[in-house]
């Protein structure tokens, strides 16, 4: 198999092991805003650094920042690359907890890497991050629509994170019960 592919079924598998649990149906509206570096945002959902996306579509990394802007993230952050470099990387929500527990607050936690859905960035705040970086998962409405497809994908993921948080009784980012994710 080859190196790459194997640490993302490592990441996608890591993932799919965190399992939610469901604590209210039907209830209320979640806010999924969030205040950052003085602004506030929409969606904790961001664009990772991309590169390389010449035949994607015409001027594709203006579009990608437009999209992100349009959808109310506006935050570049510069990652490890998602894992793709070294073979058997820890999946980033393994090692969340402990980066968590050694930064106390102090500063804003993003997560990098296999980010697919709503309820990814949701075990991922639960565990602690103030925000997710996506860069494959806007690559399919970015090819399709452009700038408009990537504002699409992280307006889809944040409602479908609105959604598994009302189902989980947060009524907002700043309050998941972290034992709301069983390993
Ligand atoms: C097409 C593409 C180009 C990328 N270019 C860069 C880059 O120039 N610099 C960088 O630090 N990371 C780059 N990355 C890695 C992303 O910033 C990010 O770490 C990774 O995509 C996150 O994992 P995900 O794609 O599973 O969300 C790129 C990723 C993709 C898919």
């Amino acid at each position: 198999m080859d190196e790459k592919r194997s640490v993302r079924n490592l990441t996608r598998d890591y993932f799919d092991s965190l399992m939610i649990e469901t604590r209210v149906i039907d209830s209320g509206e979640a806010s999924t805003e969030m205040k950052l570096f003085g602004e506030t945002f929409s969606t904790p959902v961001m664009v990772a650094p991309l590169s390389g996306l010449g035949g994607i579509c015409p001027n594709p990394m203006q579009e990608v920042a437009k999209g992100a802007a349009a959808a109310g993230a506006e935050a570049i952050v510069v990652s490890n690359h998602g894992g793709s470099i070294v073979d058997s990387a820890v999946p980033p929500l393994k090692v969340l907890p402990r980066i968590v527990k050694v930064i106390e607050g102090k500063i804003p936690i993003f997560v990098d890497g296999g980010i697919t859905k709503g309820t990814d960035v949701f075990k991922a705040l639960a565990l602690g991050a103030n925000g997710v970086l996506a860069g494959r998962m806007v690559m399919s409405g970015l090819a399709s629509e452009g700038g408009e497809g990537v504002r699409k994908v992280i307006t889809d993921t944040n409602e479908d994170l609105r959604r598994t948080m009302r189902l989980t009784g947060s009524p907002d980012i700043h309050k998941i019960d972290p034992e709301i994710v069983w390993y």
